[in-house]
């Protein structure tokens, strides 16, 4: 390993260095990689000397996501701790499933999920949770338990009925894959609309769920969320749990985005009534800055999680309780250890500073926003107490300029529409940025269009 790890200092040497110099790289179109990149495999493979040059390469030239120039994703940064955590997952490479193999990583993730759902306000004799890779994989393991609680054969003779699903137009596309891969269907989901901030109405869900009653169909699973993937917003749990109720449906919160805001005092006001839930996800690789990734799924009754994903396997489950060997409560076998970032972190900050983290993001976002408000160039589309700073520059359309800030490797920023308007989207996610690194952004955008994109289009 002492070759590897030299190597590994190297290569990150060289990395850290060019980030500082150049937080975006110049994008390198599909079709001209294999004539940049030393990346085909050979027969006979490669001195060290060639393979370390194309790992570097390779290294030096891909994405960079943790820079100070990226907004493009609900994810960006780089927390030294957390990193620290998860090299040592690598190095160790325990799998989750068994307490056998995995020992005292498995209370690391226990402690943090009796955390969150104390802060859920969950009942501690009875809830439980754990971790999974994705935001995509927790709404599926929520939806999975609601469907299992509705009809509890449906895992053995599988769905033999139209069972709906409720979401709002502004959640995310994983809520209708997963409705496929359960066998549901996609068609049977139904998009609830939602407010001019984005944030799903009550009224229309409870609407929709009598509609379906009325035609004889079975409702079964109901998904807010906490933070869309565009706006930001956060569904109003509180009115939503009132509807789930009446219906008696499972009420998950897709917290992918933003569920972190339950570990701020300051913000958890957003997730209000999240103690009527059933089930809540969170995504550490987005608002806590791990890396990717690491999505927790929290849920009131334990037994659920055990009735949708235990089974047996003699072959692998051989010693201790269940409660000790998560592979009972998990989609895959072998499970990567995705909570000792989160707990390296954690541990080093406390839950203080993991509130800190929370606030300076939303800090930060509010900075954007009054840039935005206060410079007549701009127009501004997002709603206070969100991470997503929505808006558009000289009505430029926000396709042409985030493709021109990319190509000249100057911001990576995306852009998103919301009720028929497109936007460039920037995410404050990244809380290693400064005030001054959120109106860097603003200033680099301005001379950028003045310099160059603007001439360039005359
Ligand atoms: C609201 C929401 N839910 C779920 C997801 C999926 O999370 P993941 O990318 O971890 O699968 C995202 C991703 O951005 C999201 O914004």
């Amino acid at each position: 390993m002492k070759f590897e790890l030299d190597v590994f200092r190297q290569i990150t040497d060289a990395l850290l260095a060019d980030e500082k110099k150049n937080p975006v790289v110049p994008p390198i179109s599909p079709d001209q990689i294999l004539s940049i990149l030393d990346l085909e495999l050979s027969q006979q493979g490669i001195t060290d000397e060639e393979f370390v040059n194309a790992l570097q390469e390779l290294i030096l030239k891909s994405p960079r996501t943790t820079t100070s120039g990226f907004f493009n994703q609900l994810f960006g940064g780089r927390n030294a701790r957390a990193t620290l955590g998860d090299l040592l997952a690598v190095v160790m490479n325990n799998a989750m499933h068994t307490y056998k193999v995995s020992g005292p990583m498995v209370e690391v993730e226990k402690v943090m999920v009796r955390h969150i759902c104390s802060l859920l306000n969950y009942d501690a004799t009875a809830c439980g949770g754990t971790i999974a890779s994705g935001g995509s994989l927790t709404n599926l393991m929520a939806m999975l338990m609601a469907r299992d609680k509705k009809i509890k054969s449906a895992k053995f003779e599988g769905v033999t009925q139209k069972m709906i699903a409720y979401t709002s137009e502004e959640s995310h596309y994983s809520i209708s894959k997963n409705a496929a891969i359960l066998g549901i269907g996609r068609d049977q989901v139904r998009y609830i609309e939602t407010n001019d901030k984005g944030e799903m109405l009550a009224s229309a869900l409870d609407k929709a769920i009598q509609n379906d009653i009325d035609q004889g169909f079975n409702p079964f699973f109901v998904n807010a969320t906490a933070g869309t993937t565009v706006m930001g917003a956060f569904d109003p749990i509180d009115e939503i749990a009132e509807v789930s109720q009446k219906y008696n449906l499972w009420l998950h919160v897709d917290g992918a985005y933003c569920g972190s805001v339950i570990l701020s005092k300051n913000y958890s006001f957003l997730v209000k009534g999240h103690e009527k839930t059933d089930s809540f996800s969170l995504n550490a690789h987005k608002m806590l800055g791990t890396p990717l990734t690491s999505s927790f799924i929290l849920v009131k009754d334990k037994k659920d999680l055990y009735y949708s994903l235990d089974n047996d396997a003699n072959y692998l489950f051989q010693m201790n309780e269940d409660e000790y060997n998560l592979g009972k409560v998990s989609l895959q076998c072998g499970r990567r250890n995705d909570g000792l970032k989160v707990w390296t972190l954690w541990k080093s900050v406390g839950h203080e500073g993991i509130q800190q983290i929370v606030d300076h993001q939303f800090h930060l976002a509010k900075l954007g926003r009054d840039y935005v408000k206060n410079h007549p160039d701009y127009t501004l589309y997002s709603n206070e107490n969100t991470l997503s700073i929505c808006f558009n520059y000289k009505d430029i359309p926000a396709q042409d300029i985030c493709k021109a800030l990319y190509e000249d490797a100057a911001l990576m920023v995306g852009y998103g529409s919301f009720k028929g308007t497109t936007f460039v989207r920037l995410i404050s996610i990244n809380y290693g940025n400064s005030d001054e690194q959120i109106l860097n952004f603003f200033k680099k955008l301005e001379s950028f269009v003045e310099e160059k994109y603007l001439i360039e289009m005359t």
